[in-house]
């Protein structure tokens, strides 16, 4: 198992760029795989989960080149043109792959499997599946997990779908699966989540209709490969702007940071908890907004973190406890009760990290209490989630003593770099 100690460390400073996002790096592959022409894809997270999406579109018949790791081209083959390929597609850890992979193949004519590692088999699918055999799919989970076995060959039709769990992979597997369904399939969403599928559908010029919380697709529509910048991954950064709140005496600047508003929900957490974080350089790059953000520490207070916030930060609840850690006073999250069924239970994982460390941490069924103070060392198990391995490495800037983060291989699926990273700011993480 690999383990990582994370020293006392008492500031941080200087520049850095995180690598690309995530979940716009997964729909370039699905996207452009799809499209007529040819995609090209710079700024790629050449990360173990993109790389599981990319492998899938390669072995359902898209030629895929990187030249460069960070750069891709993608050969679309058309709506029509995946294959089938007889064996399962293994997704990995990666949540987004199965759940949009799912949405993707189910109106293919062929079959198709999908499992993952054993986090991603005991993820819940039926969130997916369930709005998708509402468009005519055949799908089966074992109770309501991986695998997902497709049955292709249906014939599936629009519909009109009211979100009821705040997901943008949700979304996503309609939206796609919407493009091979006849008539319109439209999502009602009741909380802003986030939206890289519609904008980059748009890029691939298929019209996406809006209108307030409703998005559409018509079903038939043909992409045509076009060309995509990768902005840095929003979340990749997180660590680093809590890391520069608590800790850079000198400012600390992140450059070109994905800054999609339906991403940013812990940038305006932060600033509620007294965070100086300012913007510099606003431009939009592949349909994208991108900034560079320099923050300097401050006091951090504690704060009740207002609901609406809650899906525009979903990934970054492991760092914001830590900066609720660090933070005067008692900061309450709650409504954010999706947190327990990502890569790990994150507030149960981050709970007993927490208290190990000597935090007072209170799991609550849909969020977490949390008193601000000094850290003492200790021993972490991330439970393989990349999150809260990052996470309890910025937590080094409170500890009074190292802090041994344990099975954190899994920063590999969205973070490949990260402690070269965090030793050019100054964090003093590494291997045990
Ligand atoms: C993602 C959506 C979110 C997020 C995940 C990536 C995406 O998941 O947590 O890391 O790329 O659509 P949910 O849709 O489950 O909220």
């Amino acid at each position: 198992m690999q383990n990582w100690v994370a020293r006392p460390a008492a500031d941080v400073r200087g520049e850095l760029s995180v690598p690309g996002d995530k979940s716009v790096s997964h729909r370039a592959m699905m996207l452009g795989g799809i499209a007529e022409g040819v995609t090209t894809v710079s700024g790629f997270l050449d990360s173990e989960d993109c790389l599981a999406t990319l492998s899938a579109m390669r072995r359902m018949g898209v030629r895929i080149e990187r030249p460069a790791p960070h750069f891709v081209t993608v050969e679309g083959v058309g709506l029509r043109g995946l294959q089938g390929v007889g064996s399962p597609l293994d997704m990995g850890n990666a949540g987004t792959a199965m759940r949009l992979s799912t949405g993707l193949l189910a109106g293919q004519d062929f079959d198709s499997e999908l499992v993952g590692d054993s986090s991603l088999m005991r993820r819940p699918m039926e969130r997916v599946a369930a709005p998708l055999r509402q468009m005519g799919a055949v799908i089966a989970t074992l109770e309501g997990r991986p695998p997902v076995r497709i049955t292709g060959g249906q014939r599936l039709h629009g519909i009109d779908y009211d979100l009821q769990v705040a997901s943008a992979q949700v979304k996503s597997a309609i939206l796609l699966a919407g493009l091979y369904a006849e008539g319109r399939t439209a999502v009602t969403e009741h909380a802003v989540t986030r939206d890289h599928t519609e904008r980059m559908l748009r890029a691939f010029g298929v019209e996406v209709q809006q209108s307030g919380s409703t998005v559409a697709v018509v079903g038939g529509a043909s992409l045509s490969g076009c060309s995509i910048m990768v902005p840095g991954d929003f979340s990749s950064s997180a660590f680093f702007l809590v890391a520069g709140a608590l800790a850079a005496r000198e400012p600390l600047l992140v450059q070109n940071v994905g800054m999609n508003p339906t991403r940013t929900g812990l940038l305006a957490i932060l600033r509620l908890m007294g965070a100086d974080i300012r913007e510099h350089n606003a431009r939009v790059a592949g349909g994208e907004p991108v900034a560079d953000l320099e923050v300097r520490a401050s006091r951090l207070k504690g704060i009740e973190v207002p609901h609406e916030l809650v899906p525009l930060a979903i990934d970054e609840f492991p760092v914001l406890f830590i900066a609720a850690a660090g933070a005067e006073g008692v900061t309450l999250v709650t409504g954010a009760e999706e947190l327990r069924v990502k890569e790990s239970d994150r507030i149960a994982v981050m709970a007993e990290g927490l208290a190990a460390l000597g935090a007072k941490a209170e799991a609550l069924p849909d969020g977490m209490r949390i008193e601000g103070g000094r850290l003492k060392g200790g021993t972490i198990d991330s439970h393989g989630d990349h999150r809260i391995a990052m996470s309890f490495a910025v937590a080094s800037l409170l500890a009074d003593g190292p802090i041994l983060i344990r099975d954190v291989a899994n920063v590999a699926t969205s973070f490949p770099g990260v402690l070269g990273c965090a030793a050019a700011i100054g964090l003093a993480v590494g291997p045990e």
